[in-house]
């Protein structure tokens, strides 16, 4: 029978950084973000993979990250809300949850911008409401902000739409 290690090493890269942390079998990688990487961004709401406001994206994809083990994220790549912007600006995501007034509390807007992320690098300008709609439903908001969270991941969507216009 295999020992069970008491740590290993998870190595990963981390909003574009690369990171390298000791992780217990059973610690997620919520913990591990928000604890030694000091990334406070992804919120822990109700630690049974419901409101979403812990997500973040794992090689690309939105993920809860209070159901995936910390040893799980090895050799990963991980953006929390953190990578979003960068520090002179906000990404056009963030602008425009300000512009819709999309954050009250602010607990959910977290998980909220990252699966919007998620959105809109999956389906680019040709996001419509319905599959807004469908894609925040794993993200709860207690504020109920939800018509201004769904314009402004729609007018993300059309400033992306606008961009390939020009380019074109
Ligand atoms: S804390 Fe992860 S889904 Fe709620
Ligand atoms: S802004 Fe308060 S939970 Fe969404």
């Amino acid at each position: 029978m295999t020992a069970i290690e008491p740590s290993d090493t998870v190595r990963l890269t981390v909003n574009g950084a690369p990171a390298e942390v000791n992780a217990a079998p059973h610690d997620r990688l919520v913990d591990m973000l928000r604890g030694p990487l000091g990334l406070t961004g992804a919120a822990i709401g109700c630690d049974t993979a419901v409101c979403g406001a812990c997500t973040v994206l794992l090689d690309g994809c939105a993920v809860k990250s209070c159901t995936v083990l910390a040893l799980q994220a090895n050799d990963t790549d991980v953006v929390t809300v953190e990578g979003l912007a960068t520090p002179d600006s906000l990404n056009t995501l963030q602008d425009a949850f300000l512009r819709h007034g999309a954050v009250q509390c602010g607990y959910c807007t977290a998980g909220m911008l990252v699966a919007g992320v998620d959105l809109l690098n999956r389906h680019g300008a040709s996001l419509d409401e319905a599959t807004i709609r469908n894609g925040i439903s794993g993200n709860l908001c207690r504020c109920t902000g939800y018509r201004s969270i769904v314009s402004a991941i729609a007018e993300a969507a059309a400033a992306l739409a606008a961009e390939d216009g020009r380019a074109r």
